[in-house]
């Protein structure tokens, strides 16, 4: 193993990840050990834990009022989402998203929760010769999609920021944003011990949120697919759906604790965990188009501090030495701005420095990529007059999705291997557990463990999905 590979290795092992970041990395890399991960996932929770303050949290006292408590959050969620579209239909403006530019913003903010969604119930899959864990492990397989890129959550995320041209996005966001995305790993690798706070946890991922239904609409009005949002609206129901699921669940695994109430100590705690790290309803009240616009100018400032024409002078400074320091780029847009070089709340074609990265002559043209004009042009255009359709929504819906036909022509034999291994064994235990490692939040959206999905499926619930090799 190379030297700096064993040293990457060592740090990772050992407690140094100094962020949330790292963390994800950590839980999201295929060289590590499960039961390292397990080691983690543990201290990490022990941590979380710790920090929630128990008595403020809003939960039945008694197991068996969980169901109609959920019942009615969901009827007051509904009632509010009629409430809104009420308001739409008399005129109103969209409440989560006024531009193209915001919508992608949140997509983008949001993203490194949903390319872990379902991991919380991974470690459930280890558990299968109990049948009282099937539910939640046929909704982990769900969120896969049973094995089909299709329908695999990750899967469907990612197609869509890569349709948009947004998926080289994520260099730009803080740590907090991975904060909840660790959570979710975490349990996923957490031992026996967390099984309470896992199905906690689930029961409140699993309820159907207000922001998801007027996300959903909103989206759907930009021209952006909303099919991910969509399927958690659908999916997710309360009658047959993961909420009932995850109530159905507790109500099993409840019996088998001795302890009762150290029980629904720990379900409430993984309950409140769902509020850890930063949600889809803050990241909604706090979109900032400025400051997302700031960042991608600052990334272009370490490439671009080094190439401009130091003749030109701006407020005595030339374009190098204002992008020779990241912070200085504020101040370079207060200079374009008061020198009318941005015109504000207008046709973004009257702003000079519009004119120079959109047009096919402009001397900057080429620097933004299409996504990053996009969000530069509802920057400066403001409310009235930023993008209320994606102007390449018609060519997304036209077009057949790339996942029909995604085929990997490069293979380490990994898969190969791995079928033969599960072929050759006529012991079920054996299979199910060359299996299960694939299953996992780093490998379940890829090939080989997209097919390991399907071939779990087919070995424990085969009237789930029709098993194709
Ligand atoms: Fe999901
Ligand atoms: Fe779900």
């Amino acid at each position: 193993m190379p030297v700096v590979v064993k040293e990457r290795l060592l740090d990772l092992l050992q407690d140094n990840q100094k962020n949330y970041y790292e963390l994800f990395v950590f839980f999201l890399d295929s060289d590590v050990s499960s039961f390292e991960k397990e080691k983690k996932a543990r201290d990490f929770l022990i941590k979380e834990i710790e920090k929630l303050e128990i008595e403020e949290i809003d939960f039945p006292s008694d197991i068996n009022s969980i169901k109609t408590w959920c019942e009615n959050d969901n009827k007051k969620n509904c009632q509010e989402f009629q409430a809104y579209l009420n308001r739409r239909q008399a005129g109103q403006d969209r409440e989560y998203f006024q531009s193209v530019a915001q919508a992608f913003e949140f997509l983008i903010k949001v993203s490194p929760t949903k390319k872990v969604d379902g991991a919380w119930l991974y470690s459930c899959v280890h558990y299968w010769n109990d049948p009282v864990f099937h539910e939640l492990i046929i909704t982990y397989l769900e969120e896969l999609g049973l094995g089909e890129p299709k329908a695999n959550h990750v899967c469907i995320y990612d197609d869509l920021l890569r349709s948009l041209g947004i998926d080289s996005f994520d260099l730009l966001l803080e740590d907090e944003y991975y904060h909840h995305a660790v959570v979710q790993l975490a349990l996923g690798y957490a031992p026996a011990e967390f099984i309470p706070e896992i199905i906690g946890f689930n029961l409140g991922y699993e309820q159907l949120p207000l922001h998801l239904l007027i996300t959903n609409y909103e989206l759907v009005e930009l021209g952006i697919d909303s099919k991910y949002f969509n399927l958690h609206i659908t999916i997710d129901n309360i009658d047959n759906g993961h909420a009932n699921k995850a109530i159905k669940v507790i109500e099993n695994i409840f019996d088998k604790y001795k302890d009762k109430e150290l029980f629904l100590t720990k379900l409430k705690r993984g309950f409140a965990l769902n509020n850890h790290g930063v949600g889809s309803s803050k990241i909604i009240k706090n979109l900032n188009v400025e400051d997302f616009v700031l960042k991608i100018l600052k990334r272009k400032a370490l490439v671009g501090q080094l190439i401009h024409n130091e003749t030109r002078e701006f407020g005595c400074k030339t374009i190098n030495q204002w992008l020779s320091n990241p912070h200085d780029v504020e101040g370079l847009v207060s200079h374009l701005i008061d020198h009318k070089w941005i015109k504000f709340n207008s046709n973004p074609e009257q702003s000079i420095f519009w004119r120079l990265i959109n047009d096919e002559n402009g001397k900057m043209f080429g620097v933004f990529t299409p996504v990053e004009r996009q969000i530069i042009h509802d920057w400066i255009a403001g409310d009235d007059h930023s993008s209320n359709f994606l102007t390449y929504s018609k060519e997304l819906n036209s077009n057949q999705r790339i996942q029909d036909y995604l085929f990997s022509y490069i293979s380490d034999g990994e898969l190969d291997a791995l079928q033969e291994r599960v072929l050759q064994s006529s012991d079920l235990a054996i299979k199910i557990c060359k299996l299960t490692p694939f299953l996992a939040p780093d490998s379940h959206h890829k090939s080989i463990g997209l097919w390991s999905t399907r071939k779990y499926v087919e070995l424990l619930f085969p009237y789930l999905g029709t098993f194709k090799n």
